[in-house]
């Protein structure tokens, strides 16, 4: 077998996984879900979430990859030598497949919406309702949608074809500096409009009596989303590390940042729908709809639109190649296929399985299950079913199968001075991993099928769910002790 790349520097990693989890969750669903959930107390609880699940989960996830130097099919074979968790990668596998095929769909709004920026469209849209119409004039159209997809998949597909330290490493290490610049130029420009302050307050400012139940597990169930976590992108990337990297101080980096960055794009985003008297709980449209009539109304508007479009496409981009890259390293390991025919092939196949995801808001719109169009139904799998499920096993897996206390071996790989004399740290490590962490996702799971409500109303059913849960988790424990 042809011999593992590798990054090329700790830097390259940290960049390339930073560029995975910053992406459209950070700037176009992170603001409006705060829009819609009071701002600055979801922000709050959100942090939590990162803190107490994502950081834990993010650590263990590049761990596996690191350790085995394999896809998470082979990473989860290896540790566990069990079908039932090789299984478990491949639900990874085809998470990532699934996320691949309608991420795209919307990062070809993005680069649409480049275009039309390009074109100087924006400035003929006064009101929200007109700028609603143009949009769903453009989605409308099948030819605008499937172009557009098309070519953002080619670009996918060319970056993940040049591999891991020509392409991935290099596209990330161009187009990272180039988000973060452009990020902080609107950032300027959105605190320095006339009443900005008061887009400002709406962040900082916390409403507690807005956090409910619902607005808690929205946030911990975006902190999957937006940190990539739950379907082994981190491990495929963690698969091209050395043991001298420091995990727990690139895990702190990535997440820092994928935190900065969603926080600096709602500063940019409010600040300018404040200063110009639009809807903060704009929703999905906030970003399409609400957002072309700021940049239409104000100075400098063309050049701030086309920036703010450029960088949603490349957040999305350095994203898409991290759900591709899932795919293909499966391909590469497992079934000894050659880099660039995984990538021909597999994307192609992506690539034709998301067709019907874009013609769903034209086409294909009428075409529904329980009102949901194909494209629904692939978010609803991937983001609700497969991702917290995965989170759920990933921490389960490396705190109870492979065992917290080996894991930690691994773990100090390259990490020496991280934990000498900080026996407390690994302490808090284990008690999050282990126990708060999958205690958490599970909750979040059974929230996204839709169980939790009908569980807390029938008290009797959610003892039935936990104790079966922890049934077959005690027999997987102990059928897997046996066999050491
Ligand atoms: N983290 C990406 C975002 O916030 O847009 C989405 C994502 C990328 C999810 C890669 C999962 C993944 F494997």
């Amino acid at each position: 077998m042809a011999k593992r790349e590798h990054w090329g520097s700790k830097f390259g990693f940290v960049l390339a996984a930073s560029g995975s989890a910053i992406g459209l969750g950070n700037i176009w669903k992170f603001p409006y879900i705060a829009g819609e959930n009071g701002g600055a107390a979801f922000i709050f609880v959100y942090l939590i979430c990162i803190a107490i699940v994502g950081l834990p989960v993010v650590v263990a996830e590049i761990l596996m990859g690191r350790t085995t130097q394999r896809n998470p099919v082979g990473a989860f074979r290896k540790l566990s030598g069990s079908k039932f968790w090789t299984a478990i990668g491949g639900l990874g596998v085809l998470a990532g497949f699934i996320i691949l095929s309608f991420y795209t769909v919307i990062a070809g709004w993005s680069l649409g919406y480049m275009i039309e920026a390009l074109q100087g469209n924006f400035s003929a849209l006064g009101t929200a309702e007109q700028a609603s119409n143009h949009f769903n004039s453009l989605v409308g159209d099948p030819t605008w949608m499937i172009g557009f997809y098309t070519i953002f998949f080619v670009f996918t597909m060319a970056v993940v074809f040049l591999g891991v330290k020509n392409g991935i490493e290099k596209a990330s290490k161009i187009m990272m500096p180039v988000l973060f610049v452009i990020l902080i130029i609107l950032m300027i420009k959105g605190i320095s409009l006339k009443g900005s302050g008061e887009g400002l307050a709406f962040l900082w400012k916390p409403d507690w009596a807005k956090i409910t139940r619902q607005s808690v597990l929205i946030a911990l169930g975006h902190a999957f989303f937006t940190l990539s976590l739950g379907m082994g992108a981190l491990m495929t990337y963690g698969s091209y590390l050395n043991k001298k990297t420091n995990i727990p101080k690139a895990a702190m980096q990535i997440v820092f940042l994928d935190t900065l960055i969603a926080i600096m794009a709602g500063v940019a985003i409010f600040t300018a729908v404040f200063a110009t008297g639009q809807d903060p709980a704009g929703g999905p449209g906030l970003i399409f709809n609400t957002l072309t009539v700021v940049f239409g109304g104000m100075t400098g508007g063309y050049v701030f639109g086309l920036l703010f479009f450029v960088l949603l496409t490349v957040a999305a981009l350095t994203s898409s190649i991290s759900l591709l890259e899932v795919v293909v390293a499966y391909f590469v390991d497992e079934r000894r296929w050659s880099r660039h025919r995984a990538v021909l092939v597999l994307g192609s196949l992506v690539f034709l399985f998301g067709i019907p995801s874009a013609l769903s808001f034209n086409l294909l719109a009428n075409v529904t299950y329980n009102g949901m169009t194909f494209f629904d139904i692939a978010d609803f799998i991937a983001s609700n079913v497969l991702l917290p499920l995965g989170g759920l096993l990933i921490a389960i897996f490396v705190a109870w199968i492979w065992g917290f206390d080996k894991a930690l071996i691994e773990l100090k790989h390259g990490a020496e001075n991280v934990f000498k004399d900080r026996s407390w740290l690994v302490g808090i490590f284990k008690v999050f991993l282990k126990y708060i962490a999958p205690v958490m996702i599970f909750i979040v799971f059974l929230h996204s099928v839709g169980l939790l409500e009908s569980a807390i109303e029938q008290v009797k059913n959610y003892w039935i769910i936990i104790i079966l849960v922890i049934v077959v988790l005690v027999i997987i424990i102990s059928r897997n002790r046996k066999k050491k």
